[in-house]
């Protein structure tokens, strides 16, 4: 089931069949704050009132051209002042195909680094998310150069790859701030854990190594067994709540970020938002059979 919603994530003439279903789309705005950069907005506000940060994410990947590609890069940029301009507390997170990088490895570069020195002028920071294992290494090597010239830039490490663990040990040697989350693609068996239990493992390992470093670094779950194992480590080593965040997925676990926000423990959301939510809502309904279900039920009703 997986690897089927994993593909269709990718087929256009399938995602325009589901689209024409009111009730499909209707499911989406579960996991998507919007269309609109005002509609995401809103729902950082919402999420701060109960002293919950939140990463806006503009929707969108794979960009097919330079154009689309500066458009997004500039879309951020305002993303970034509007983040200013209503005081809200929130950064920013991209994709780094949705800035060319299928188009050319140089042009990504130079968009990254327009929104990254954007982000240092407001005093604010970029998250570059993981794609799947075609992008790893360059995204790293992307993020380690942008990271060489200015502190505001971050990206994200997925526990089901063999290669995290070494990768990790060399981001921490240059400083670079990660999240760390399971990894939501369909990835080969020669690269990746194919059993929960052992991407977990490699979860709390590399969990571990982030909290022993002087970095702040997030912990991307919704998993409560990974959230109890990290709240354990950092009383174990006696590691203040204000050193790590925990993240969630706007519309997942709500009752769950509220507590971990209660109890005092930095939380942060991330709130996609725009029209090319398809691909992102895919992976999220890959992630929980019931929700395809859910979907299933409905879906001929509507
Ligand atoms: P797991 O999948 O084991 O789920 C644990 C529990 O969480 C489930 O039992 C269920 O209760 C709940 N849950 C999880 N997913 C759900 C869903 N879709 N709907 C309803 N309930 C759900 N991945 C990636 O490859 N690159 C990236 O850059 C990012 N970025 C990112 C940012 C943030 C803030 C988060 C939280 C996650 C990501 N991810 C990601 C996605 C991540 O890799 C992973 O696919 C999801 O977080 C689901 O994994 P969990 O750790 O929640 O555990």
């Amino acid at each position: 089931m997986r690897a089927l919603l994993l593909f269709l994530a990718h087929q256009e003439n399938i995602k325009n069949f589901f689209l024409k279903f009111k009730f499909f789309r209707d499911t989406a705005w579960r996991f998507v704050a919007g269309e609109t950069m005002d509609d995401a907005i809103k729902a950082v506000r919402e999420a701060n009132r109960i002293k919950i940060r939140a990463s806006l994410d503009l929707l969108g990947e794979n960009t097919l051209s330079r154009e689309d590609a500066i458009k997004a890069a500039d879309e951020v940029v305002k993303i970034l002042d509007g983040i200013g301009q209503e005081k809200v507390d929130c950064n920013v997170s991209v994709k780094l195909t949705q800035l060319g990088l299928d188009l050319n490895t140089d042009f990504c570069q130079q968009n990254l680094m327009r929104i990254a020195k954007h982000a240092a002028e407001m005093g604010n920071f970029v998250r570059v998310d993981m794609e799947d294992h075609n992008y790893t290494q360059r995204t790293l090597d992307i993020v380690l150069r942008a990271r060489k010239e200015l502190e505001t830039v971050g990206t994200v490490i997925q526990a089901y790859l063999y290669r995290s663990e070494q990768d990790v040990r060399m981001l921490l040697e240059n400083n670079v701030r990660m999240r760390l989350c399971k990894g939501a693609y369909l990835e080969p068996v020669t690269i990746s854990f194919k059993k929960k239990s052992d991407t977990d493992a490699n979860f709390v390992k590399i969990m571990k190594m982030l909290l022993e470093s002087d970095q702040y670094h997030a912990l991307a779950t919704h998993d409560e067994a990974m959230i109890t194992a990290t709240e354990q480590y950092a009383r174990e080593k006696n590691i203040g709540k204000d050193r790590f965040e925990f993240q969630m997925l706007y519309g997942i676990r709500r009752d769950l970020q509220q507590r971990l926000a209660r109890e005092g423990y930095n939380v942060r959301i991330y709130v996609p938002y725009g029209h090319r939510w398809y691909p992102y809502f895919m992976r999220r309904l890959a992630e929980r059979p019931a929700n395809v279900f859910f979907i299933a039920r409905n879906l001929f009703r509507g």
